[in-house]
């Protein structure tokens, strides 16, 4: 794709977004690790989830370890990580919280779950939960992790394009509750 989207302006809390990728069988990932490589996929997460600066992403304790050590903490972006080990080490700055609710409750400015799959179906539980910002990977990749089902409640509000990466086709769009 030539340009990427503007990402929509983002929720006020106590709203919050999913930001995901998933392909054909609802597949998000394989032994830990995301299974395909699209760098727009990447650039599209960083532009939403950055924003002004000011916002949060909040992802499970396996999302945090599958990112290398080098590319984390997600820069410009307050980090959280959930998980019930209360001695989980984890660098300066980066917090960390013992349920959703508790992040949620913490982090100020627009907030973002990010993953993994265990997260993800928790968060599509809470009222709080208002969009989801999908990425549809063509194809299937034989995943281990998948994106737990939303109902028809969820409207699919925009399509937002989408390209191909070697040989890989992908769409963002944008469903809202
Ligand atoms: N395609 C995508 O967009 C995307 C995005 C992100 C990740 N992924 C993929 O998803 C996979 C990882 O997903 P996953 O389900 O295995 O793991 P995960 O959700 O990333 O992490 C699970 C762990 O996080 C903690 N946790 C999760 N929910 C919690 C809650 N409500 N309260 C407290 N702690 C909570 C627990 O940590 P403790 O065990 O320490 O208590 C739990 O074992 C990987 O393959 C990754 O690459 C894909």
């Amino acid at each position: 794709m030539d340009l990427l989207p503007t990402p929509p302006p983002a929720l006020a809390a106590p709203s919050f977004a999913l930001v995901v990728a998933m392909d054909e069988e609802r597949g998000i990932g394989k032994d830990g690790d995301l299974v395909w490589r699209l760098p727009e996929d990447l650039k599209w997460f960083r532009s939403v989830t950055v924003g002004n600066g000011r916002q949060s992403v909040i992802m499970g304790r396996v999302t945090w370890e599958s990112i290398p050590e080098r590319f984390r903490p997600l820069p410009n972006r307050s980090n959280w990580v959930l998980s019930r080990n209360p001695s989980l080490k984890l660098p300066e700055g980066v917090h960390s919280a013992a349920s959703l609710d508790k992040a949620l409750a913490s982090c100020s400015g627009p907030r973002f779950v990010i993953g993994g799959g265990t997260l993800y179906a928790k968060a599509l539980q809470h009222p709080d939960c208002r969009r989801i910002y999908l990425t549809e990977v063509a194809g299937s990749f034989g995943c281990d992790t998948f994106l737990a089902p939303f109902g028809p409640e969820w409207q699919r509000t925009a399509d937002l394009g989408g390209g191909e990466y070697e040989d890989i086709g992908y769409r963002f769009v944008q469903l809202d509750r």
